[in-house]
């Protein structure tokens, strides 16, 4: 008889505590507001196995499994055309770590396809989720990186919008963050750019950039009701939604009476008049001033597409993924300000400014920070699949 450890599983078993596991993981991916619009659908059935071989134009192999990436329209941000990409990158960062999770138990993808059309591909579909990818894995003996050292890099990695120290940027480290990750399913060459600013003069001109602009992502009132939505009071009001981020996750730590000013300030019935007499560009000068003193480089990725479809959009989040995860093992921490390529006017400007290639669809400080901060929570659902 064999020790319980040593038990054999049947495959199908196997996989579905393999994807348990990547899923729990997944979910610490970073998405815009923490809304973590992703949804994962385990294709097991016989008629569900069958739409899956049919996306990806194979006939199933008794010896694959198959699941969906999935965009959740109840979860998606909606207030501005640009959260339509960002939506589908952070699907695609998701996924990458699933991938990865997977990888790392000896589950190998070995065809993944973005559809035609992101309609319901089966009967049972979830309602209100369109579908982004399917993957059909493989076990194999092998493992590919280690499940520990992942799990290490997922739960370390976190979004750091405080001071950053003010010395350069290691240009060795740089180097090899800006280098494409080698990892079977990384973004395919040739559709994502990474470049990093770090000249003086181009982060002070970034820094100018948010002083005149940033005031954006205040004054804006769709978007900015939307971004309300998902400001939690208290460490009880995160747990009980799941998502979204606290006050001190956004502004560092505030007393308690700081706390109560700053949420009486951004509701949006207080913001958005006070943004009409030019509050908004009292905010965007601390974001300039915090990019200005203790910022010492610049992360931006492009698509290298023109217009960029469905594919390019997940590769995007893939190669954030990987960037993300490969700069907080080297100590390197982010912290986006997307308001500078959500809207067309600015985006424009901001890459002849600084130069950009490609289609900017993101931009981030870059630095070691000089307090790390909590991280933000997610919500029990995203570590679930969905069978079908
Ligand atoms: C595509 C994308 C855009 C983001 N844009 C911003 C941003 O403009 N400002 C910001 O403070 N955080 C931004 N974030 C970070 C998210 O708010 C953060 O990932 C989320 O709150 C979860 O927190 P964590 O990264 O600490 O796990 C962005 C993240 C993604 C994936």
């Amino acid at each position: 008889m064999q020790p319980t450890d040593m038990k054999e599983h049947a495959p199908e078993e196997e996989f579905g505590a393999a994807l348990t596991a990547a899923t729990a993981l997944a979910a610490h991916a970073p998405s815009s507001h923490n809304c973590q619009p992703w949804g994962i659908v385990r294709l097991a059935g016989t008629r569900a196995r069958a739409a899956a071989g049919h996306v990806l134009g194979v006939e199933p192999r008794p010896d694959e499994e198959y699941v969906a990436l999935a965009l959740d329209h109840e979860r998606e941000l909606s207030a501005l055309p640009a959260h339509a990409t960002e939506m589908r990158v952070s699907c695609g960062a998701y996924w990458r770590i699933l991938l990865r999770g997977l990888a790392a138990q000896g589950w190998h993808a070995t065809r993944t396809r973005t559809p035609a059309s992101e309609a319901a591909p089966v009967h049972g579909w979830p309602h209100r989720w369109s579908l982004l990818c399917i993957g059909a894995l493989r076990r194999t003996a092998t493992c590919q990186g280690s499940l520990a050292e992942l799990h290490g890099a997922v739960h370390n990695r976190r979004t750091c919008r405080g001071p950053y120290r003010s010395e350069p940027l290691d240009p060795a480290v740089l180097t090899i963050l800006e280098r494409p990750s080698e990892a079977p399913g990384a973004a395919p060459a040739g559709t994502v750019t990474t470049q990093h600013i770090t000249q003086p003069h181009l982060v002070r001109a970034f820094a100018d950039f948010c002083a005149q602009h940033a005031g954006r992502d205040f004054s804006h009132h769709k978007a900015w009701r939307e971004t309300h939505s998902f400001l939690r009071w208290s460490a009880a009001h995160a747990r009980s939604r799941g998502d979204g981020f606290t006050l001190p996750q956004l502004f560092g730590p505030l007393s308690p009476l700081r706390q109560l000013s700053t949420r009486v300030l951004l509701n949006p019935k207080v913001l958005l008049p006070l943004c009409g007499l030019g509050y908004h560009r009292r905010l965007a000068a601390g974001v300039a001033t915090l990019i200005r003193e203790s910022t010492p480089g610049l992360l931006a990725m492009g698509f290298e597409a023109r217009r960029p479809g469905l594919a390019d959009m997940l590769a995007g989040g893939a190669r954030l993924a990987d960037y993300w995860l490969a700069a907080t093992e080297a100590g390197v921490a982010l912290h986006p300000l997307s308001v500078a390529v959500q809207h067309e006017d600015l985006r424009q400007e901001l890459q002849k400014s600084l130069g950009l290639r490609g289609r900017t669809f993101f931009i981030s400080r870059l630095g070691s920070p000089e307090v790390q901060g909590s991280p933000t929570l997610r919500r029990q659902g995203s570590a679930v699949h969905h069978p079908l």
